[in-house]
């Protein structure tokens, strides 16, 4: 995942592209580039890390040009370094992409045949030197017509030609893409997001689409090279100047976040004058859907594996659960009768839209539960339940993740209700306690000391297990993947039931062990679990809730208790300790929180 780049304008682009990058580095930070047309020539400069290094060449000081094109690097073939660093340029042509382009090497052999010489041992390179080759006999729209034919792979690009100083070309297959409009210039971006600093008119591109942006206007084409039109969409422009205050970190601010993300979410589905649900466009009878199948990555794919046990517990639905990447390559059996839901932060994620192109390509029904709601994700489903989280920066998804399995809780209620498995009046109840979950993720929020002084244990431990069962299991799986993803120590989320049949071999003394143990049906013998481990010689960090029932263990290292609810919300309130967790872990390793090493916020890969 990549971020992408380009502006056509009047006035010198380098610092626009430059500022523009920085939105983009939460597609990827490895390495960055700008490349401009001025004086009849390129002008490329690359450089390791972070933009603010590219920033600091005073080459990229002074860079002319009006038309450019910028790119951040999350590697995917070749390492980390300036030479592989995009833009990738001949004489001629300049190029950045996002996405892997699955036949470079075939194609690398043949342009090797052809003369041209490599510098980078990224696959993009090969789309420089195709262009430059068919541009020996072709206009521009038909070298990009064979070029693109010729790639197997996914990819968006930004194209950039020496002799043409008055357009870019876009274009897109599997990876996202977007044209911005300007006042007397144009631009093109990975996102919305890449954009939005500079225009809310916005077009998408769709797969196999490509565009020639010219700073007064833009022409867009088929795969075969025919031009068509395209929408322009004006996007809300209620996205606040989304900045970290006074937080040390986007995270931290976004952990803070989770009372108001979570009322906003609840104000927005659940009719609290009427007790009731605001959900009423569903598209399909309720009679048409007797299963769902719940699809998405990492933390998403836990938000699917929570909803799960709630849509089992208030309804009468068949429900599986996927990981978008096992999804997409299964032997499916698609079902007439089942509704397949997509739950993507950035509804970009490359696996998970992947999966739904699959299903649409089966004429399944589609539901999107996304938060970036101009997505391709959002855009290429038949139902869409924004979470209204508001823009989240921090690459460890946190309020993000509430937000989905708030959003999910509620859709359940409502196929419960739609189908007489929920009476109103437990309805009722249920949104009664919903309502009142903000103001206990606040309260949980103020835990905070505890977590701060056991957070260096498993800094120090060689790795840690954290267990839960039923409701809590998902959390526990939710709770080792922060703590991996922010402080780089192995941890791994386990059913408490199932460290006897191997785990249990690895707990040693003093390994950390996160029990989550709520006064839930599962308590008991949770806590049957955590003493098997304690006996071990395990240091348990217990998460229950308040309660007035004395805990029936002893030599338990720390307790931490979260507000008491219904036990259905109990999982949101586990969820923040643990998030919590890994951020003091990584804090006090000095880590960059924002931007943990290996990630990016949004992976358009596969
Ligand atoms: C979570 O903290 C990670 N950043 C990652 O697992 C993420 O949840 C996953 O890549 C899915 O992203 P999405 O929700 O944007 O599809």
């Amino acid at each position: 995942m990549c971020g992408i780049i380009g502006i056509n304008s009047s006035k010198p682009v380098s610092a626009t592209i430059i500022n523009s990058l920085k939105k983009l580095e939460y597609r990827g930070y490895d390495s960055a580039g700008i490349a401009t047309l001025s004086s009849g020539l390129i002008n490329e400069i690359k450089s390791e890390g972070r933009v603010d290094n590219l920033e600091k060449n005073s080459l990229v000081q002074s860079m002319e040009g009006t038309i450019g094109i910028g790119h951040v690097r999350w590697a995917t073939h070749g390492s980390p370094n300036s030479i592989n660093a995009h833009p990738h340029s001949s004489q001629n042509v300049s190029v950045v992409h996002n996405g892997i382009i699955e036949n470079s090497t075939l194609l690398k052999k043949f342009l090797v045949s052809k003369g041209h010489k490599f510098k980078s041992q990224t696959d993009t390179e090969v789309i420089v030197h195709l262009i430059t080759e068919h541009l020996k006999t072709e206009n521009i729209v038909n070298s990009i017509k064979k070029t693109l034919k010729a790639l197997h792979g996914s990819f968006a690009l930004g194209i950039l030609f020496k002799d043409e100083p008055d357009l870019i070309v876009g274009a897109r297959r599997g990876s996202p893409l977007a044209v911005g409009y300007g006042p007397s210039e144009n631009y093109l971006g990975s996102d919305s997001y890449a954009l939005k600093s500079m225009t809310n008119k916005i077009t998408y591109l769709n797969d196999g689409e490509f565009c020639i942006i010219k700073k007064d206007h833009v022409e867009f084409f088929n795969e075969d090279g025919t031009k068509i039109n395209k929408k322009v969409l004006e996007l809300s422009s209620e996205e606040e100047k989304y900045d970290k205050g006074d937080y040390k970190h986007f995270m931290a601010k976004e952990i803070e976040e989770q009372p108001i993300t979570l009322k906003n979410g609840i104000k927005e589905y659940v009719d609290s004058a009427n007790n009731n649900i605001n959900i009423y466009n569903i598209p399909w009878k309720k009679n048409e859907i007797n299963s769902i199948t719940l699809i998405g990555c990492g933390t998403a794919y836990h938000s699917c594996l929570m909803a799960k046990y709630w849509f089992e517990e208030l309804t009468s639905l068949d429900v599986n659960v996927d990981i978008a990447s096992e999804f997409r390559y299964r032997k499916n059996r698609f079902k007439r009768d089942s509704l397949y839901v997509f739950v993507s932060q950035s509804g970009e994620t490359a696996d998970t839209y992947a999966a739904l192109d699959l299903c649409n390509k089966n004429g399944m029904k589609t539901c999107a539960v996304v938060n970036v709601i101009e997505s391709s994700i959002a855009r290429d489903s038949e139902f869409v339940l924004p979470i209204h989280c508001g823009t989240e920066i921090g690459v460890a998804s946190t309020k993000a993740f509430l937000g989905q399995i708030l959003i999910l809780y509620i859709l359940a209620l409502k196929f419960g209700s739609l189908r007489s498995d929920l009476d109103k009046e437990k309805l009722s109840a249920k949104l009664s306690d919903l309502k009142n979950l903000p103001k206990l993720v606040e309260q949980t929020l103020l835990t905070d000391n505890k977590i701060q002084n056991v957070s260096s244990t498993f800094n120090e431990a060689k790795g840690s297990m954290f267990l839960g069962r039923g409701f809590s299991y998902p959390i526990a799986l939710e709770g080792a993947l922060k703590l991996k993803e922010l402080s780089y120590v192995h941890a791994e989320g386990y059913p408490a039931g199932e460290m006897k049949h191997g785990p249990l071999a690895l707990i040693e003394e003093g390994m950390p062990v996160v029990v989550l143990a709520p006064r839930d049906n599962y308590y008991k013998k949770t806590i049957s679990n955590m003493q098997e481990v304690i006996a071990r010689g395990a240091k348990v960090l217990l998460i229950t809730n308040k309660s007035t029932n004395e805990i029936v263990s002893e030599n338990i290292w720390e307790t931490i208790e979260v507000e008491s609810t219904n036990q259905d919300l109990l999982p949101f309130l586990l969820t923040i300790p643990l998030q919590k967790l890994a951020y003091y872990a990584a804090l006090k390793k000095g880590f960059d929180i924002d931007k943990p090493r290996n990630l990016a916020k949004s992976v358009t890969v596969e």
